[in-house]
């Protein structure tokens, strides 16, 4: 097993400019190897061939600070190609380094590559995780966490401890298995158990009378969740980069792909044991699994009387929703105030509506966006971008609205401008609940609705005075949810579906965020390792 090599140090002046030209002299750098290679577990009690990163499942925990220069440098050793994303980081100026097949060539099987990224102007709980085919079934994630620099408060008392937490569904097939599931168009099963952190069993050790900042994110690939602690209430301190007013909740739904800070004061007295508690939610059977917290001196096991959540209802998880709110007092990475913005007050040049749809092409289910199913070509758009490659992609292959007629496959990129500030309404048609999340931008949720969007609805329903920013947003069924987003991060940014299956099969897609300046204040240039395939190959 390899540890993994982290160099936090301060960098004189200039030595690492010539090969890092995107980043900023004073800031510091962390250094990371992985080795990503498949090994064997059992989290359900079955062995099964899983992806570990430094011979870990889930893979270490990557802790920075915002405004890092953070270099990961990844072995290959799987029999595929891969990439990693970095789910939430956004990649200024940097879509180069975003790991999805959009931006970059894979890593071929048996190859090392390097990220060279830098975590600027952010704070938060994140992930990353395999982006490619269904390699994040198998693991292969870890939990990614930006802390405030020294200089900037918190708006909250600093922790004891913080702790990762990554709860994922799980399937007793591996990525492969579940591949070829999709493959041949067969429906994709459900899952066969929950894990918090890679097993069913975990044991956090805590003191009681302490206070803890979970750090938890649904990083399954299929499955809502809803999370609690029991005996314990818990404050909603940090909600994907955003500090949120804090909110007491007993109670927190995570959808696929997000990400929550949690504070909670572990009970003190007479010291026992508490279970934490990850449950399905909108699915039959209901699935749970449970974490120890083991408080110091304890000899009292938790009780079996697990705290009771909701299972299927939609509207209670809508109107939670609508609870998480900006603190718009609060810093986030800069000391501004969060609010300072007044995102409610800035014209609106362009709604767009994306609607999902289950379809068949040739006779195999496939997932849609707008009526077209996403296709990756060999040559990632981000390259044939740079070096003018024709017919790779069109821009406005995809319409603002969903159109009539059948869905075909095809390669969706939405065309716009840098700085345009986009509403965009999820539609969701379908009776299962959809989770959307885009990379380099994060988004103020700004209304969720039940039925069909239309524009009177903003004036009953949006929240334009304190929605957090997020990068991953629920749809619930047969319903609406609508977000705002200020593009100004220039690059080819992934639009996609976190429940992995339907991503797989197409439902996603890329927004274009361009101006025709090339100047590296608003973007970098490609990276000199940057792998070359398909047309964009010498
Ligand atoms: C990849 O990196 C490892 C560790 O630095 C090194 O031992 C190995 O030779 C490299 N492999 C290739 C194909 O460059
Ligand atoms: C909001 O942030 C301010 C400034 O950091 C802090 O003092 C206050 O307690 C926060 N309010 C809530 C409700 O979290
Ligand atoms: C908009 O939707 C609401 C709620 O579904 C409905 O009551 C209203 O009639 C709709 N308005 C228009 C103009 O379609």
């Amino acid at each position: 097993m390899r540890q993994a090599i982290l160099l936090h140090f301060f960098l004189g002046v200039s030595a690492y400019l010539s090969c890092v030209s995107l980043v900023t002299a004073e800031d510091p750098y962390v250094y990371i190897n992985w080795v990503i290679e498949y090994g064997e577990a059992a989290p359900l009690g079955v062995d099964q061939r899983v992806i570990l990163v430094n011979g870990q499942f889930p893979g270490p925990t990557v802790n920075v600070v915002t405004n890092d220069n953070v270099i990961v440098e990844v072995e290959n050793k799987l029999d595929e190609p891969m990439l990693i994303t970095w789910n939430g980081v956004k990649q200024r100026k940097m879509s180069w380094q975003d790991g999805v097949l959009g931006t970059n060539c894979p890593i071929p099987a048996k190859t090392n590559w390097t990220y060279r990224m830098q975590m600027k102007d952010q704070i938060g709980t994140y992930n990353y995780f395999l982006s490619t085919l269904m390699h994040r079934a198998a693991g292969g994630y870890g939990g990614l966490n930006i802390l405030a620099r020294s200089i900037i408060p918190v708006p909250y008392p600093k922790p004891f401890e913080e702790i990762t937490v990554l709860v994922s569904d799980w399937w007793k097939k591996d990525h492969k298995e579940l591949q070829a599931i999709l493959d041949a168009g067969k429906p994709f099963p459900l899952p066969d158990g929950m894990l918090i952190n890679g097993k069913q069993s975990t044991v956090f050790d805590v003191v009681p009378g302490q206070t803890y900042l979970f750090r938890v994110s649904n990083i399954g690939i299929s499955t809502s969740i809803n999370f609690r602690i029991q005996g314990h209430t818990m404050h909603l301190v940090e909600c994907e980069g955003s500090h949120t007013e804090q909110e007491a909740y007993e109670s927190l739904d995570l959808h696929v792909g997000q990400s929550s800070s949690l504070l909670v004061t572990i009970n003190g007295g007479n010291p026992r044991d508490y279970f934490m508690v990850a449950s399905t939610r909108f699915t039959k059977p209901i699935l749970t699994t449970t974490a120890t917290l083991h408080s110091q001196g304890s000899t009292r096991p938790a009780s079996t009387h697990l705290p009771i959540a909701p299972t299927y209802h939609i509207h209670w998880s809508m109107k939670q929703a609508r609870t998480i709110r900006w603190n718009l007092t609060a810093n986030a990475a800069r000391p501004n105030p969060q609010g300072s913005y007044h995102y409610g007050t800035i014209p609106v040049v362009r709604t767009v509506i994306l609607e999902n749809s289950a379809t068949k092409i040739d006779g195999k289910t496939r997932y849609a966006v707008n009526k077209i199913s996403y296709k990756n070509p060999e040559t990632p758009l981000k390259l044939a971008d740079y070096f003018n490659i024709p017919d790779v992609f069109t821009v406005g292959s995809i319409q603002d609205s969903p159109p009539a007629g059948p869905a075909e496959l095809g390669t969706s990129v939405l065309g716009t401008a840098l700085h345009d500030f986009v509403e965009i309404v999820f539609q969701n048609t379908e009776s299962t609940v959809q989770s959307w999340h885009l990379d380099g931008n994060d988004f103020w949720t700004v209304g969720f609705g039940s039925g069909r969007w239309n524009t009177t609805l903003r004036r009953r329903f949006y929240n334009l005075h304190d929605s957090p920013t997020r990068h991953t947003v629920q749809v619930y069924p047969y319903s609406w949810s609508a977000i705002l987003v200020s593009l100004d991060n220039k690059g080819m940014w992934n639009l996609r579906s976190a429940n992995w299956a339907r991503r797989y099969l197409g439902q996603e897609l890329y927004v274009r965020v361009w101006n025709d300046e090339k100047s590296p204040y608003t973007e970098t240039d490609i990276p000199p390792n940057a792998l070359l395939c398909g047309l964009a190959k010498p």
